[in-house]
């Protein structure tokens, strides 16, 4: 399937969507809420969506933290649409608005089920930079992963 897609600006009135969009990938993460996404597009440094004949398949959002630091706070492709490149296009026009020498974050809790993120994070260039022990509470433990934009 050859999909024509078109990054854009993400804008506020996207987000119901895109909470749909991530819900289908974190069904039961009581945190995924619109308040949380209308928080996060609140403090955005890059936020960007991906579409396809108007219709939203995924979304970014990056916030400053400690400078030179970023975190990637939210990034979500629909999942009937997986495996298609979208996730890539999107991350890396994302980078490209990012200054040359920023460190990108993002964590991920430390099981199975996010090895497919993890397999994202690696393909886009992050490397596993540490291990925080009973991050979201006992025993669950999160990976740090970073990537500096070149
Ligand atoms: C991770 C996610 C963004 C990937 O989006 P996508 O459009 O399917 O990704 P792409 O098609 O661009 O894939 C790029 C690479 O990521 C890796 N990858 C993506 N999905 C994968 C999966 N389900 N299993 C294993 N590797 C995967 C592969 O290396 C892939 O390259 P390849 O297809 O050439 O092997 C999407 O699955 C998603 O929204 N997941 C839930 C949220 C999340 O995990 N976000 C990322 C962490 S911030």
């Amino acid at each position: 399937m050859q999909l024509d897609t078109e990054v854009r600006s993400l804008k506020r009135r996207d987000l119901e969507e895109l909470l749909l969009i991530a819900k289908v990938h974190y069904p039961s993460e009581p945190w995924l809420s619109l308040d949380y996404l209308r928080e996060r597009e609140n403090q955005a440094l890059v936020k960007l969506a991906i579409q396809s004949s108007k219709r939203l398949l995924g979304g970014v959002i990056v916030r400053q933290g400690k400078r030179p630091n970023v975190w990637l706070s939210l990034m979500v492709i629909d999942r009937n649409f997986g495996r298609h490149g979208l996730g890539e296009k999107l991350y890396t026009t994302m980078e490209r608005e990012l200054p040359t020498g920023t460190v990108v974050w993002h964590l991920l809790p430390d099981n199975k089920a996010f090895k497919p993120s993890e397999n994202f994070l690696l393909k886009m260039g992050f490397e596993r930079s540490g291990e925080l022990k009973n991050y979201f509470g006992p025993r669950k433990n999160v990976v740090a992963f970073s990537k500096k934009v070149r």
